[in-house]
């Protein structure tokens, strides 16, 4: 009997635990990706927010806006503003079609494929500690909505339901974006 009210215990106090440590990764937030560039800017850090900046990713919202998407859209079958449609903006911009309550007021759609996209909403993960504990691999990731970026995130996107594919080479394409922590 003393025995099952311990592992009873043992049992409660776990699940209260999992349910606290979901609930933080649950509340994680879209901050956009200005909230990473203050730390994420220098050389002696691996320069990744220039390196996005010059990446067609950033511009991936502006492009819905050229003559080019208007022709492309018409082509899919896909009428009014490519900027406003759903069809375009699944892959066009970060996180799309997730609740409101998921993104900060200082997200914004128009940073197109944002940090976020591939690394996972940053509110929960953004301080200087929980990003040195994630980089020394001192917690786990999915408790702070932590993601590395690997190519199953590519390839959400990167795919034939995009009509101006044009086919997709995980290395080749990555060395493309790549931008590592220098050793
Ligand atoms: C307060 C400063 C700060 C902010 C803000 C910040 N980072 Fe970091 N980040 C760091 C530091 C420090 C490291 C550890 C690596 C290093 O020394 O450069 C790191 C590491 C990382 C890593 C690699 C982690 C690993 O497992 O190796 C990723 C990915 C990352 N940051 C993404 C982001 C994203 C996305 C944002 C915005 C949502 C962001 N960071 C905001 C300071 C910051
Ligand atoms: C399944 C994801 C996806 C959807 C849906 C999507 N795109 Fe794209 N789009 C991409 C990707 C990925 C690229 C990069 C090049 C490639 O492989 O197609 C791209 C590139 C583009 C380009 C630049 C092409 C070039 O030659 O440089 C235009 C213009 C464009 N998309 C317009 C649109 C419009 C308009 C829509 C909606 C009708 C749309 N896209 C829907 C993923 C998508
Ligand atoms: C299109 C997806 C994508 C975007 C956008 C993106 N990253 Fe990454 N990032 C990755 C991938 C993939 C890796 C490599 C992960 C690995 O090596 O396991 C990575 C690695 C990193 C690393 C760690 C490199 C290392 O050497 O360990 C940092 C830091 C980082 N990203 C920060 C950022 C920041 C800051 C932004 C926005 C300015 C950003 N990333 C935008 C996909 C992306
Ligand atoms: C949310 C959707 C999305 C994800 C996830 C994504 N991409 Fe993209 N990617 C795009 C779009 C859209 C474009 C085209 C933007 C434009 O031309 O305006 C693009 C463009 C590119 C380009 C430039 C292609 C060219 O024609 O020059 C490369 C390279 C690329 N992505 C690599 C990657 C890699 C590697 C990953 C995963 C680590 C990744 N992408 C993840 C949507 C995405």
């Amino acid at each position: 009997m003393k025995r099952t009210v311990g592992s009873l215990v043992v049992i409660l106090l776990m699940a209260f635990i999992l349910t606290g440590v979901m609930a933080q990764a649950e509340k994680a937030q879209y901050i956009g990706t200005d909230k990473c560039k203050m730390c994420h800017m220098s050389k002696s850090r691996g320069q990744q927010y220039p390196i996005w900046k010059e990446s067609k990713h950033s511009k991936a919202y502006e492009t819905l806006a050229s003559e080019q998407s208007k022709a492309v859209a018409e082509k899919a079958g896909v009428s009014g503003d490519p900027q406003k449609a759903e069809e375009c903006l699944v892959c066009h911009v970060t996180a799309y079609g997730e609740p409101k309550s998921k993104f900060a007021a200082s997200f914004s759609m128009e940073e197109g494929v944002g940090c976020e996209t591939c690394h996972g909403p940053g509110s929960e993960y953004k301080s200087m500690k929980v990003m040195k504990d994630l980089a020394a691999d001192k917690i786990d990731p999915a408790t702070v909505a932590f993601k590395a970026g690997d190519k199953e995130t590519c390839l959400g996107c990167h795919n034939e339901k995009s009509p101006t594919f044009k086919g997709f080479n995980f290395e080749k394409d990555y060395a493309k974006i790549k931008h590592p922590t220098p050793e």
